[in-house]
């Protein structure tokens, strides 16, 4: 890119905006730099002024302080919690900024729309991170079915396997276990999905209907004798999946799941080290493969403690929220869920998310009059798989990216499609992508409601 780096500002330097987003700047800094952040965690803060060489006088608490004046660069990053999204964004586009929202856009529907309303008015970009849309995998997959091979398509089977670990840390001990001050289940983790049905099929639901409930994480499930936190002596330490030590010393089920779903060496060594992590300490000073295993420090382990050595994991577990028993929280999201539709075309769609996953990925099958698709999204490696019906014709593709790219690679794709739709000043096209995305919001809002009301609800309701 031969144009001048966009200057950005960053609202929120969490764990997606200062560890997804902003390390393009620093890898890309021909195309974008930080010139300021708002965020009230002080280490947090201070951490990335000095990642980002940000002056003090640009550093602030409260995103009011920056966006009541005129803008000061031309994009906003807002990473802050779900229900912080609408305020921060409404007010940078209107000071000026085009703005990269986190999902989901709002977790109140008359939120989305207003953020939509505001783009349109203003003619300020808006760009949701709606990452999957980005990677190789899903990709592949639009231009796959949009090929005609599979004929018409008659059914789709959509799951996002949560992974138990990572159910239990965000949906159950963490940011996103109660609805009530976050976002209901189906859009905190599905809004995505929403939006890459209807982006694959290019087509949009005209009625659904939906279950779900949250069966295990209840205090009634809490084994004999459990205690409030994991560390004060629990009986059942050496068998419960959701002991938190087991999850973040060492973190045995994420390195156990790679070496279910990797291939090649980042398979071999993240099964020895699930299986003896001592031996590939020993060997790490020989290959930096294997130190990035050993000196893993990424998240969640970064929700715990800014600075995630040892000794501050082990006081989070102690102290913290990720240390409490997963029977005796605060949580009230489903830990299963599914969505059934009929699409415009007549052709029906399941969406299922569940929290129990042995490891994290999504899959998709996809029936059609003349073929199937079948699909794997995961960290450790993804897929797609096409048979012709009538020919025995098979064809497999690698959709895989490499396994530090977050997201599959959705989070720098991303980034780099707002930075060059902005160079471009491509309003028409983004604000196609913003009513999608705020479609794909209305269909969990839909959904939810759909799940409570127990009701079949038809395209008007949502619209
Ligand atoms: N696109 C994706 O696939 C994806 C994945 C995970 C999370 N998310 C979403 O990203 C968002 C951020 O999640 P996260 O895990 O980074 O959360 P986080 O809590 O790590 O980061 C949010 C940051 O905002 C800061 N903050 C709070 N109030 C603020 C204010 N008034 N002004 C500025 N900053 C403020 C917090 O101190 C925190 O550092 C959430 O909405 C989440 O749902 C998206």
């Amino acid at each position: 890119m031969t144009s001048q780096p966009l200057q950005s500002i960053l609202i929120g330097a969490g764990q997606r905006g200062a560890q997804s987003y902003a390390p393009y700047a620093l890898e890309h800094p021909d195309q974008l730099r930080f010139v300021a952040v708002v965020e009230p965690n002080a280490v947090r803060r201070e951490i990335f002024a000095k990642q980002h060489q940000i002056a003090p006088e640009n550093q602030f608490e409260d995103w009011q302080l920056l966006l009541d004046r005129p803008a000061i660069a031309d994009v906003a990053l807002v990473c802050t919690q779900d229900w912080q999204h609408a305020a921060p964004a409404i007010a940078a586009m209107r000071a000026g900024y085009h703005v990269l929202l986190e999902k989901p856009m709002a977790n109140i529907a008359s939120e989305c729309r207003e953020l939509y309303a505001v783009s349109a008015e203003t003619r300020r970009q808006l760009h949701i991170c709606h990452v999957l849309r980005y990677t190789p995998h899903f990709q592949k997959m639009r231009e796959l079915v949009q090929s005609g091979v599979l004929g018409e398509i008659i059914d789709v089977d959509h799951r996002e396997n949560v992974a138990f670990y990572h159910m239990a840390h965000s949906y159950v001990r963490g940011n996103w276990r109660n609805k009530d001050e976050t976002s209901p289940m189906i859009l905190a983790k599905c809004c995505h999905d929403f939006d890459i049905l209807s982006w694959v099929l290019s087509q949009d639901p005209k009625k659904l209907a939906s279950f779900g409930e949250l069966n295990h994480f209840r205090s009634e499930n809490a084994p004999d004798g459990a205690p409030l936190r994991c560390t004060d002596g629990c009986p059942v330490e050496g068998t419960c999946p959701f002991y938190a030590p087991n999850i973040y010393l060492g973190m045995a089920p994420f390195w156990s799941g790679l070496a279910d779903t990797a291939r090649g060496f980042p398979r071999w060594a993240a099964k020895q080290y699930s299986e003896n992590p001592a031996l590939i300490r020993a060997l790490a000073f020989l290959s930096p493969s294997l130190r990035q295993i050993t000196n893993y420090q990424g998240w969640p382990l970064t929700v715990l403690s800014e600075v995630p050595n040892q000794e501050n994991i082990e006081d989070a577990l102690r102290n913290g929220p990720y240390g409490r028993c997963v029977y005796h929280c605060d949580n009230n999201v489903v830990d299963h869920q599914v969505v059934m539709m009929q699409m415009e075309s007549d052709a029906t769609v399941t969406l299922t998310m569940q929290g129990h996953s042995h490891f994290e990925h999504r899959s998709t099958r996809i029936e059609g009059s003349h073929g199937r698709l079948m699909a794997e999204f995961g960290n450790g490696g993804s897929r797609i798989m096409i048979d012709e019906h009538r020919t025995d014709w098979h064809m497999e593709y690698d959709t895989s990216a490499d396994l530090e790219d977050g997201h599959g690679g959705g989070d720098f794709h991303l980034m780099e499609f707002f930075i060059k739709s902005v160079h471009e000043d491509d309003f028409e096209n983004v604000l196609l992508g913003t009513k999608a995305a705020l479609q794909s919001h209305l269909l969990a809002f839909a959904a939810e409601d759909a799940r409570l009301q127990g009701k079949v609800l038809e395209q008007d309701s949502w619209q």
